[in-house]
């Protein structure tokens, strides 16, 4: 299996992009060969274009300080042409991104996208990589659309469904998630901000995310979707609803799930599910996998953002404060860091992932 791929992060002066370099400086795959941006940014180093926007609580990372980030419109074609494939994030109109990721693809340069831009289309796979890592099987179908040999998108996931989305999951084979209430505390890196960029934010509760909600009730029946005829079909429950706010807190999304079953367990049989859960990530070893998915606590005032958000470094999710509910047959809290497993290091795993199957060679 191949294990060394040259990579370019698209959007690397942004949040999530910056996510990318600090999660890619070591890794034992993927080597950074170049970095793109904005035509505001290129030309400049690395270093010089990121600024004051360095947002990452470690430094900017030696082999990227001098590199001179390339425009990711104007130099599509040398960047595809010196690297495997692209991580891409990305703050453009939603069809200036379409056209940017086929660009890429159709340059036989595949797209692991962060962006929201591709996620509705029905042959670009959506991966959690422990719940959904077979829907990678409709790449195929979208190569030939896009009249490729390696080049195809796969995107991630929004970050507001990346908690409760794992949490649901286990227990929907032995008894069927009927219905599910979220209501999402998100943290303001998700709009790519720091508080020194937002100081509105501070002693303030926002209680709009455009889009939010659309994404946070829709997304996960494309994740738990079949392919049909090539292309993912959508499952048609359970029913979610969500209510989506905005929190003075720097990392990680918090969310208030009540949940209602066809047939309701017991509080010891969602705890052992849970548990006992894992997916192709841990079977396949890959790098950047937790080793426990889903971790529960007991005590009562736990998760809480700041002390659980980077829980095997960011990529677990934390949950608890089970129970029955007198509305819903159940009652919980969730958590997940926002920009990595809800964003850089959701695709690096989705990456991984592809890479051990083959996709990227
Ligand atoms: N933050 C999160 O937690 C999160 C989670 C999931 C998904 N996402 C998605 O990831 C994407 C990026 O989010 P972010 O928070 O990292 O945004 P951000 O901090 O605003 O960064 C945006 C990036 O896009 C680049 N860019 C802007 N206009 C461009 C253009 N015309 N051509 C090429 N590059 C351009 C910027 O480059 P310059 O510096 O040169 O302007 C910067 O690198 C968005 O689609 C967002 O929805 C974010």
């Amino acid at each position: 299996m191949k294990q060394d791929f040259n990579v370019a992060v698209v959007g690397a002066t942004g949040m999530v992009g910056q996510r990318f370099l600090t999660l890619l400086a070591h890794h034992p795959w993927f080597h950074i060969k170049a970095l793109a941006a904005s035509a505001r940014s290129a030309g400049k180093r690395y270093e010089d274009a990121v600024g004051a926007r360095w947002a990452m609580t470690t430094p900017i990372p030696d082999a990227v300080r001098d590199l001179v980030v390339l425009d990711a419109v104007a130099d599509a074609e040398a960047i595809a042409a010196q690297v495997d494939f692209i991580f891409c994030a990305v703050d453009m109109k939603k069809d200036e991104i379409r056209a940017l990721e086929e660009r890429y693809a159709k340059l036989e340069c595949p797209v692991i996208s962060n962006n929201s831009a591709h996620r509705g289309t029905p042959d670009v796979p959506m991966i959690v990589p422990e719940i959904n890592a077979a829907h990678a099987e409709v790449i195929p179908f979208q190569r030939k659309r896009l009249g490729t040999k390696r080049g195809f998108i796969a995107v991630k996931s929004n970050c507001s469904l990346q908690s409760y989305v794992p949490a649901l999951h286990p227990l929907m084979a032995d008894f069927g998630v009927k219905c599910a209430l979220a209501c999402t505390y998100q943290a303001i890196s998700g709009a790519g901000k720091t508080f020194e960029t937002w100081p509105e934010i501070v002693d303030n509760v926002i209680p709009y995310i455009g889009g939010e909600e659309e994404k946070s009730e829709q997304e996960p029946l494309k994740i738990w979707g079949s392919i049909q005829a090539g292309q993912i079909v959508p499952a048609s429950s359970p029913a979610i609803t969500t209510q989506c706010l905005r929190v003075p807190v720097s990392d990680g999304h918090m969310a208030a799930v009540f949940v209602s079953f066809e047939k309701k367990p017991t509080r010891e049989e969602i705890l052992e599910r849970w548990a006992s859960f894992s997916g192709e990530p841990q079977r396949l070893g890959l790098p950047s996998a937790p080793k426990q998915f889903l971790h529960y606590f007991e005590e009562n005032d736990r998760p809480q953002t700041r002390l659980d958000r980077n829980l095997e470094n960011g990529m677990a999710v934390s949950i608890g404060r089970l129970r029955e509910d007198s509305q819903y047959d159940y009652k919980f809290v969730c958590l997940s860091h926002n920009t990595l497993r809800g964003a850089a290091g959701g695709a690096v795993l989705m990456a991984e992932l592809l890479a051990a199957k083959g996709y990227l060679d």
